[in-house]
């Protein structure tokens, strides 16, 4: 399994994994993930090794030195990969990166996805916030979690 930036050409892959594991909450067009290359988001993708893509993840960041914001857009994994990691390697790589620009990062996650509330959580999230019925159709809650910035020193 390799981790990589995500090409374009691997877009219609990421629309059919999207398609199924958020049927019912809207799951991201084509356009969507264009859209959000073209804005600059680091978007990576996790590679089998016959190089077809297996997960993806996205993060987006606004501010400027010194004042950077980061979100969690996106991290999915096929569910016939889920389980060995890819997840977990998705997320530290998306974390390496705020931890760069010394940005605490953001994100909503469903309040009954305990298995995605669970890795934010080990990955120093907390719940901040809580939105009724964020995700449509569905009218799921959201919990709004953040991790903090890590200092120069802790990032080392
Ligand atoms: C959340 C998600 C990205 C995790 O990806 P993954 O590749 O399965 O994650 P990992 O293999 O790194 O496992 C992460 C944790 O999930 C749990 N987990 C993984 N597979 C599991 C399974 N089959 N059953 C129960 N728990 C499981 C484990 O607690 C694991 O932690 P561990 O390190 O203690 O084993 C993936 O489940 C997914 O795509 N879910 C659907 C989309 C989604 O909910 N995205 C998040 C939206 S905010």
């Amino acid at each position: 399994m390799k981790i990589a930036p995500l090409r374009r050409k691997d877009i219609p892959r990421c629309v059919e994994i999207e398609r199924q594991l958020f049927a019912g909450d809207d799951p991201w067009s084509a356009r969507a993930f264009h859209s959000e290359l073209d804005a600059g988001g680091y978007y990576l993708g996790a590679y089998n090794d016959d190089d077809e893509l297996v997960g993806y993840a996205g993060l987006a960041t606004v501010g400027r030195p010194g004042d950077f914001e980061s979100s969690v857009h996106t991290i999915g994994v096929d569910e016939a990969y889920q389980g060995q990691g890819i997840g977990t390697a998705l997320l530290r790589a998306l974390l390496a990166k705020a931890d760069e620009l010394r940005a605490p990062v953001f994100l909503e996650v469903r309040t009954d996805n305990d298995r995605a509330v669970e890795l934010y959580t080990r990955h120093g999230f907390t719940r901040i916030g809580l939105r009724k019925r964020y995700y449509q159709p569905s009218g799921a809650d959201a919990y709004t979690m953040k991790r903090p910035a890590r200092s120069a020193q802790e990032v080392g």
